[in-house]
């Protein structure tokens, strides 16, 4: 075993203590604060900090590069969050889309009766309610007048913003199966029970891929999604010990569904689900073509066939996901015999790459700093510290997972040269300001 994976060990021996360490970090250093704290807070909702939105930025721009950039057959939108009751009366949300509600009729506290194996976890009875089906629809009225008219639906997926502006879509990108469109955006649910911290919110954000085949190609794609995006996850830095693949049974499939696995991760409390990849079959372009009375078939001009594609959706939660980083990058080790907490997170998710950190406050020192942030700001998201000792400052930002430090000393303004220090081997080595940035950039896979 590697003196890291003793850490990791270690640490999840402690794992409870790893959900508070991260928790706490994540509120002291910026990354995610609860919603409406002043107001005594409002526990199902999150607010992400000036470095959580960088984090969570990062996380869906990766998804993006990964589904889109680096692809040829995969498109992205951006639908709207609000929709009318006909999108969820076809999809079958309104009225399919509900957890198990039961009540503990000692202290009332409402629970997800899948959740809580018959013991109330407020006050340990066992005198609980029939369960009943709730729906996780959030209902809203759109205009002025709050009539059964003007009602509308916060989406609690993106994905059928995908189906609905399938038409659309088709139309304008000359586009034929196997094809994909891509979006990341907020989506809404009325959780009975939000917990463990941005796990599972009331609002959170989806990255979601709707996958068009051909109906006889589904199963073959199917496992095709849930390798590339368990392989999307490892190459960011997640262990693959702390990753597994959780096939469905047939009870627990949604109602679209024919086949799901979950890409499941090692959260401090065991394992639990980051992400779905979904064989949704018709189901859904069916149902709104149907209801709709728009086409939604492909036309295949070659064979003339016309056909309902089938739908591999992998379904992620960024939110979720960042959680997911967070923990699996949070280390503590020593460094010359002085103890420190590191984010251990990948180049390409870190809240900034670069921090440049001038020795002293010397007006010398202060501008020639400037002139290397300016160097570095249009390639990379750059902190700039000047505060405390270097050995603070270089904990600080180990702490909140900036791979590279660049230090611009009392010799910089001689030899016009700095010193990059890695965050994970704390090796320093001097390099040319004149090739500061083309020395990061060759790190950073020049992208
Ligand atoms: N379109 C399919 C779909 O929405 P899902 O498994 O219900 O499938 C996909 O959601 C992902 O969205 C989940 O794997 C999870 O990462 C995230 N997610 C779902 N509900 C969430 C919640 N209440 N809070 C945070 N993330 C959530």
């Amino acid at each position: 075993m590697t003196p890291a994976e003793k850490r990791e060990d270690d640490l999840e021996a402690s794992a409870d203590n790893l959900f508070d360490k991260v928790v706490n970090l994540c509120k002291r250093r910026g990354f995610v604060f609860p919603s409406a704290e002043i107001y005594g807070g409002f526990r199902s909702t999150y607010d992400y900090g000036p470095l959580g939105v960088n984090l969570l930025r990062n996380v869906k721009a990766a998804w993006w590069r990964s589904m889109v950039q680096l692809r040829r057959e995969v498109v992205g939108l951006d639908a709207a969050i609000l929709s009318p009751p006909a999108v969820w009366a076809a999809s079958g949300h309104l009225r399919q889309f509900a957890d198990p509600l039961v009540e503990c009729r000692s202290c009332h506290e409402r629970w997800r009766a899948d959740k809580i194996a018959g013991v109330c976890p407020n006050c340990g009875s066992r005198d609980l309610t029939e369960a009943r089906a709730f729906n996780l629809l959030f209902k809203t009225h759109a205009g002025p007048i709050e009539d059964e008219g003007a009602v509308a639906y916060l989406r609690p997926e993106t994905a059928q913003g995908m189906f609905i502006n399938f038409a659309n879509v088709l139309n304008t990108m000359r586009l034929s199966p196997p094809f994909g469109i891509a979006q990341v955006g907020k989506s809404f649910r009325n959780e009975i029970t939000p917990q463990n911290f941005v796990f599972r919110t009331r609002e959170f954000e989806q990255m979601e891929m709707e996958y068009f085949v051909p109906p006889a190609e589904a199963d073959r794609w199917f496992q095709y999604w849930l390798e590339e995006r368990f392989r999307w996850y490892v190459e960011l830095g997640i262990p693959e010990r702390k990753l597994r693949i959780r096939h469905h049974g047939a009870d627990e499939l949604s109602h679209y569904s024919v086949a799901t696995a979950d890409i499941e991760f090692l959260f401090p409390w065991g394992w639990d689900e980051l992400e779905g990849v979904a064989n949704r079959t018709d189901f859904d372009l069916r149902a709104h073509g149907e209801a709709s009375g728009t086409r939604l078939e492909y036309f295949d001009q070659a064979s003339g066939e016309r056909y309902y594609p089938y739908v591999i959706e992998p379904a992620a939660g960024a939110t979720r996901t960042m959680m997911a980083f967070l923990l699996a990058a949070y280390d503590e080790d020593e460094v010359a015999g002085e103890p420190r907490t590191v984010l251990r997170l990948h180049w390409r998710l870190a809240p900034y790459q670069v921090a440049v950190l001038p020795l002293s406050k010397k007006e010398a020192l202060t501008e020639l700093s400037e002139a290397v942030v300016a160097a570095l700001q249009p390639c990379f998201m750059v902190d700039y510290d000047v505060t405390q000792s270097i050995g603070r400052r270089y904990r600080r930002q180990d702490e909140i997972g900036t791979p590279w430090c660049v230090t611009v000393d009392f010799k910089s303004l001689e030899d016009r040269a700095v010193t990059i220090r890695d965050r994970d081997t704390t090796e320093q080595v001097r390099v040319p300001i004149d090739s500061v940035v083309a020395e990061l950039q060759a790190r950073t896979e020049h992208c």
